[in-house]
């Protein structure tokens, strides 16, 4: 089935910000749709998002990147036929010729890349799970709901980025939902009691100024229990401290509740946490430079938790398997748009895997409607996603497509 059209448009994400959004169109006139996120606290080796850096939108203008895949892409992948994904994602990287997908853009390749995937499950006439993960995708994912935003996600004083809620212990995904919502608004209540901000950040969860750290997850705790859950044996607790945004890499030292700290030092707060909380993960506790924390941790709790590394691999199959040859963590966090194409995302997922560690699917801080990733973590069987609180319509697309799959599965 030969691909006829792609088509791309500028559209905006969550925060307001242009984003590209890709037609894949087929000789039968089936059409697949993509639309790519973008990220605030991003990894040094991420693939390159392309801005036209003139006067438009500040400089985020995408009109370079719908350029190239008008003219250039287009060029080389009409004509194609769309189930041969593999080797037109392999086109798409050769055709940009770079490390970093700098020349035609991550968001021009990924847009294409997905869009393509879209239009061969429509062609089918199959979900896009089911396309991609045959018969084997069949898990539903656990979710890890950030109900307390912080770092480059809000205006707040909390370094560590993200606060959430994991409703683990459910049979369903939808009563996973239904109590991650429940506590959601339980929070709230307890938010507005104390004269806290109930306001959002950019992923949905509440942003307010706390006296510390501690203080967040002492709420998380409160809100799990009010809303008659049992923490630690139902519901636990995830961070991600999205580390490289607090580390001030001149003098080599994390800034963190107003004091400067060594990666030993944070490494003993986050000790105390695990003790405290019933913590089952935490995301990048350290700058992505900073080997030495990463692997010391991992000997130290990787039994225990999950360790996750997001800026540190970029979902970079050559990062993973540095990472896995030196024990950095015993997980990855799966960003579409960190590496650009499904081929290429696809292998990292399997590569982790293959150690034995586990994959996050995950969303960006800026996001569309666009559901792919929940399709994603349903084929690969991943077991968990990040997507943001239950509040904000591009964060809740994702789990309503997920309650979808699952009434289709019949589960
Ligand atoms: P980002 O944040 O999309 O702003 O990079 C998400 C994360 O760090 O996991
Ligand atoms: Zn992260």
């Amino acid at each position: 089935m030969k691909i006829v059209s792609l088509k791309a448009y500028e559209i905006l994400d969550s925060r307001g910000n242009p984003t590209v959004m890709v037609k894949c169109k087929t000789e039968n006139g089936v059409v697949g749709v993509a639309k790519v996120p973008s990220g605030a606290s991003k990894g040094k080796n991420e693939a390159l998002e392309l801005r036209d850096g003139n006067s438009r939108y500040g400089g985020k203008g995408v009109l370079k990147a719908v350029r190239n895949i008008e003219d250039e892409i287009s060029r080389t992948i009409v004509g194609k036929n769309v189930f041969d994904q593999y080797s037109i994602d392999r086109t798409l990287i050769n055709l940009d010729g770079t490390p970093d997908k700098s020349r035609l853009g991550a968001n021009a390749i990924l847009g294409v890349s997905l869009a393509v995937a879209h239009a061969a499950a429509n062609v089918l006439g199959i979900p896009l799970y089911r396309y991609i993960g045959g018969v084997s995708g069949r898990i539903l994912p656990t979710p890890l709901m950030n109900f307390i935003n912080g770092g480059a996600h809000a205006d707040n004083n909390l370094d560590i980025q993200e606060f959430m809620i994991v409703p683990l212990k459910f049979d369903r995904f939808r009563d996973k939902v239904r109590c991650g919502s429940e506590v959601f608004h339980t929070l709230k209540r307890i938010l507005k009691d104390k004269g806290l901000n109930t306001g959002l950040g950019d992923e949905g969860g509440y942003a307010p100024n706390l006296a510390s750290h501690r203080e967040a997850l002492n709420l998380l705790i409160e809100a799990i229990e009010k809303a008659g859950y049992k923490p630690g044996e139902q519901v636990f607790i995830a961070l991600d401290c999205a580390a490289s945004s607090f580390y001030n890499e001149e003098e080599g030292v994390y800034e963190f509740e107003g004091k400067k700290l060594s990666g030993r030092e944070l490494s003993e707060i986050y000790a105390e946490y695990i003790e405290t909380y019933p913590i089952i993960s935490i995301e990048d506790p350290f700058a992505e430079e900073d080997y030495e924390s990463w692997k010391s941790f991992t000997e130290k709790f990787g039994k225990k938790i999950m360790i996750v590394g997001d800026d540190i691999y970029t979902t970079n199959p050559k990062l993973i398997r540095k990472g896995m040859e030196n024990g950095y963590s015993n997980a990855v966090l799966i960003k579409l748009n960190q590496i650009g194409t499904l081929t290429e995302t696809l292998e990292a997922i399997e590569m982790t895997k293959s150690f034995g560690w586990k994959p996050i699917i995950s969303h960006r801080s800026g996001e569309t409607e666009d559901t792919t990733i929940a399709d994603l973590a349903v084929a690969t069987n991943a077991g968990w996603i990040k997507t943001g609180s239950v509040a904000r319509s591009e964060r809740v697309a994702k789990y309503n497509r997920l309650i979808e799959i699952e009434w289709e599965m019949g589960i």
